[in-house]
């Protein structure tokens, strides 16, 4: 397919397979050997470029990026940071003199995050940066640099204006040519963020040759808020959806925040992330707890159901062939709602567990609950004999410790490399006490707790 983009302010317009992806050609094709190639999976952030389309700029990791989803968008890589005439950003600057750098191999990554985030009016460094890592300079000279730069203005380069483009099969502009290409091409791959089908490229080698690529679908794209629900878009990024999740459900959006990284929420959507069916997604938990209705869709024939129906066993969704998500709906206020991501390490990293609770208390008794966890099984599922022993009874500690006992009804876990069976049962119960605790207004998260 003819993809067309502007690369560091020139336009071109290339032949592309469907998944080359962006840092092969950058390196391999175009011979622009700043942006590196470190993990080759998304975790490292060493292959940051900067991606601006209508909707602005963001910093997006090239090696999980394949050349079709920057059709009609603007491309910035580390080469075009610096100005025309070779002048350095204030990003650069500012790494130099506090010395942000050491054997350098982060530094084009850094300095493609730092600029974007500049140029964004962010001083939310540490978020911006935590899909950046480095192994020897240490975080504290990079984060001086950032906040050195606060409040400079961005230079003009940075501010991309991308081409206009042709309408392309692959790259349908509404989810109603989608749903027609899907049901016309059952067999093919939606590829959404790609974060996920990235790596079956990068790291399984497989071979994708019937694909569409949902990122031009605006009308996936939309989070439409009524007065009883609010309707996400299966395209909607998980960057997207914070600032919403941040006014209403504060403890969903802490999850979000530690959800990947910047750049991995900037390309993530919560329809990939509900389709691959995964075991350990982060949203499916927090959005069952929600009560959510799913929205699948093949041709113009449209169904719902509980999203918890939807997950029928590890790597089996009730989705037929050419069908697909395209939204789901949560209720508009649920103050009880609580989700807490357990992983090994605290900012960019897979859950071990991730429990979602949301529980109503009536006159002292429970009246409804909804638990879910990820990471207790094969599919996200909810704790039914946890709640079965909550419903209707008195709100107190000894309430949730018989309620916790249930868990191992509930759950057999697995153990892995993220944690084991026993490790898993007994954090799932210790989550329920947590929120008992946390709804009793005690304190509850590691980042507040003090001596
Ligand atoms: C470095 C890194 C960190 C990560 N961290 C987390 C994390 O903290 N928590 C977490 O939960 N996940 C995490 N993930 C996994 C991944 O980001 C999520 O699963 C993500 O939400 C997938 O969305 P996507 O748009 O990138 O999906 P894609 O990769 O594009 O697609 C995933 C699957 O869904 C299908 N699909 C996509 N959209 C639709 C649709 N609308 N209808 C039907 N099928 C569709 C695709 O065909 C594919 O099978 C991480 C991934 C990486 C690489
Ligand atoms: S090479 Fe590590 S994130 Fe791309
Ligand atoms: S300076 Fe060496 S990895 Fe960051």
């Amino acid at each position: 397919m003819t993809v067309t983009f502007s690369l560091n302010g020139e336009t071109v317009s290339i032949e592309a397979a469907p998944t080359v992806t962006l840092l092969d050609w950058l390196r391999e094709t175009r011979g622009l050997k700043g942006t590196k190639e470190g993990c080759n999976e998304g975790d490292c952030g060493a292959c940051t470029v900067m991606v601006t389309d209508d909707r602005g700029a963001r910093a997006l990791n090239a090696c999980i990026l394949f050349l079709p989803q920057l059709h009609g968008k603007a491309l910035r890589t580390v080469e075009g940071i610096a100005g025309p005439g070779g002048s350095l950003h204030p990003a650069q600057v500012a790494m130099v003199e506090a010395h942000g750098s050491q054997c350098g191999f982060c530094t084009p990554g850094f300095i493609v995050s730092m600029a974007t985030a500049h140029l964004n009016g962010r001083t939310d460094h540490d978020d911006a940066l935590a899909g950046n890592l480095c192994r020897c300079t240490g975080y504290a000279p990079i984060v001086r640099a950032a906040e050195a730069i606060e409040g400079i203005a961005a230079p003009d380069w940075m501010r991309d204006t991308p081409p206009g483009v042709d309408v392309l099969p692959e790259a349908p502009e509404t989810a109603d040519a989608l749903a027609a290409w899907y049901e016309a091409n059952p067999d093919g791959t939606l590829i959404a963020g790609a974060t996920d089908v990235g790596l079956w490229v990068t790291k399984q080698f497989r071979d994708l040759d019937k694909v569409a690529f949902l990122h031009r679908c605006r009308d996936l794209q939309r989070i439409e808020t009524g007065s009883d629900e609010i309707r996400i878009g299966a395209g909607v990024t998980m960057a997207a959806l914070l600032p919403m999740l941040r006014g209403r459900y504060p403890s969903y959006a802490e999850m979000v925040r530690r959800y990947g990284s910047d750049q991995v929420r900037q390309a993530a959507t919560i329809g990939g992330n509900i389709a691959n069916g995964s075991p350990i997604g982060d949203n499916p938990p927090a959005l069952i707890a929600l009560g959510a209705t799913l929205h699948l869709r093949k041709g113009d024939t449209r169904r719902d159901l509980p999203l918890e129906d939807f997950f029928l066993d590890y790597g089996k969704q009730d989705r037929a062939p050419g069908e697909f998500v395209e939204a789901v709906t949560i209720p508009a206020e649920a103050p009880s709602l609580r989700v807490y991501k357990l992983s090994k390490r605290f900012d960019q990293d897979i859950s071990a567990v991730c429990g979602a609770f949301n529980v109503t208390v009536e006159d002292g008794a429970v009246t409804s609950a909804r638990i879910a966890f990820g990471g207790m099984a094969g599919i996200p599922k909810r704790a039914a004999s946890v709640e079965a022993a909550l419903l209707g009874q008195p709100w107190t500690a000894e309430t949730i410790v018989a309620a916790a006992a249930k868990m191992g009804e509930d759950f057999t876990p697995l153990s892995d490399m993220r944690a084991s069976a026993d490790y898993r049962l007994k954090t799932a119960g210790n989550m329920l006490r947590r929120y008992f605790r946390d709804l009793s207004g005690e304190t509850v998260s590691v980042l507040e707790v003090a001596p």
